[in-house]
């Protein structure tokens, strides 16, 4: 256990105590619970890794540059065509090398480490070209299977807006709709909505107000801000909120559920929002770092081969890869002042204490633009995961009995995966909790509550991060295209 190593403890500061233990989650601590959890072996077949291949060209791929559309703007032959596409994929032989299960393994070797494969392409700056990598083949494959190489492009599920699963996805629900997934959680699966605090637009034009790549999106071992949420966050939403979470909340079995294709088509949809931000100077480009640039992943194409591509080749989707996606219109914060924060140890239990500290200088400068409605958040880096902990939390700040969300951390299942997990970026919203954490008498301190309890029963741990800082700024006013 990583919890109680004193020595580390002043350097790294213990962050956090005592998820599900909190205020209203009466669930006992013993971890005898925790190791009556049975998770599922992930993944279920270590596929046999591509490894070498034809190197991608950038600009080999003269297909027309085509949208990458809104699933609920898809005509009803674009739908037809797309679960089409997804039956063609389930009928392929067991030998192919394009089969709906061999393709979701190759997802799970790469973060799973099994058959020679020593990337972890989740919690680090690989996140986000390794998914764009893979969608590119997929949607290659998918095309092919319906003959329409040049013209078909993934459809993303716009949780923003959409906040229901997109119908296609749920009926009929059975295995005759190659778009279902019989493991979902029975709320989606049943047509639920979302939880109100997940993947909103105001989420998502906080995030957007990131100007550094390391916090947006990771770097070489720390996930970054998107990753956690809305990225981890849709996907517990997604799968069953019990161990072993299988599809969507396990990356072992996640890209088994047609909707892992939508949901991670928004995510690339967010990075290229991101980037389309970007001028002169630092702010919004991706890492230069050839540590970056040049990590090279092998996957099978639509004609079985093998072919490698680099992060670097994937940058620009537009070039390269042939979709585009709608620009977005939006209002973001920017955020320019940035104040390191000490903050407080804290012991194990159900009070962790008081735990940020500042000096009164940016204590009076934090609030005063919080009073003026300007944005404030609290970025913790680098937080190191406990092992064998997964599920979904939300992270509040304490005092007395006033609770004010600030945010919220769901930990993918996957058993293998905790023997090499990496620390993840927090990037919560404090403008609610901002008077109450920087109270100059008993701030507040910082909880997580586990969100299904009943479902998913895990004993307290505590979180530690490398460094906390809290940013504000003003938003900035004009809407950008
Ligand atoms: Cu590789 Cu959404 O996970």
């Amino acid at each position: 256990m990583n919890q109680n190593n004193d020595s580390d403890s002043t350097r790294r500061r213990f962050l956090q105590g005592a998820a599900a233990v909190t205020a209203g989650t009466a669930i006992a601590s013993s971890s005898t619970l925790l190791s009556s959890i049975a998770f599922a072996q992930d993944p279920p077949t270590c596929p046999t890794a591509p490894v070498g291949g034809v190197p991608f060209t950038p600009g080999s791929d003269k297909r027309p540059i085509v949208l990458r559309n809104s699933i609920s703007a898809l005509s009803g032959s674009q739908l037809a065509q797309l679960k089409l596409a997804f039956v063609r994929l389930r009928a392929l032989g067991s030998s192919d090398k394009r089969t709906w299960l061999l393709q979701a393994d190759i997802h799970s070797l790469f973060c799973n480490q099994c058959n020679g494969v020593s990337m972890q392409i989740h919690d680090s700056w690989g996140f986000f070209p390794w998914h764009r990598a893979y969608l590119y083949y997929y949607e290659r494959i998918l095309g092919s299977l319906v003959g329409d190489i040049d013209q078909f492009r993934l459809p993303y599920w716009d949780w923003e807006n959409s906040r229901s699963m997109p119908a296609a996805y749920l009926s009929p629900s059975n295995s005759g709709n190659s778009l279902w997934d019989g493991r979902r959680d029975s709320g989606i699966a049943g047509g639920g909505s979302l939880p109100a605090s997940d993947g909103t637009t105001a989420r998502i034009n906080t995030l957007l107000g990131i100007t550094d790549f390391a916090t947006f999106g990771g770097t070489a071992g720390i996930g970054g801000a998107c990753e956690n949420d809305p990225h981890n966050i849709i996907h517990g939403d997604v799968g069953p909120h019990a161990p072993p979470f299988e599809d969507m909340g396990n990356l072992g079995y996640a890209a088994r559920d047609p909707i892992f294709f939508s949901h991670h088509c928004n995510i690339d949809k967010l990075w290229s929002a991101w980037n389309a931000q970007a001028g002169g100077g630092t702010a919004y480009h991706n890492p230069t770092d050839p540590g970056f640039l040049n990590a090279r992943w092998s996957f099978y194409d639509e004609n079985q081969q093998v072919v490698s591509i680099s992060a670097g080749d994937v940058l620009s989707h537009e070039d390269n890869l042939r979709y585009t996606y709608q620009g977005r219109k939006i209002n973001i914060p920017i955020f320019y002042a940035i104040y390191k924060c000490e903050f407080l140890c804290c012991t194990p239990g159900p009070d962790p204490g008081p735990f940020l500290k500042v000096s009164q200088e940016v204590r009076e400068s934090v609030l005063t633009q919080v009073g003026a409605g300007n944005p404030a958040v609290l970025v913790l880096s680098g937080v190191e995961i406990p092992q064998s902990v997964s599920g979904a939390f939300d992270i509040a700040a304490i005092r007395g009995d006033r609770r004010s969300p600030m945010g919220a951390l769901t930990i993918l299942g996957d058993t293998k995966r905790d023997k090499t997990h990496k620390p993840v970026t927090l990037f919560l919203d404090i403008s609610k909790a901002a008077s109450d954490l920087l109270a100059p008498e008993n701030p507040a301190s910082i909880h997580l509550f586990n969100r299904h309890p009943e479902q998913n029963r895990t004993k307290p741990f505590i979180l530690r991060a490398q460094g906390a800082q809290i940013r504000t700024g003003s938003m900035k006013q004009e809407p950008r295209s």
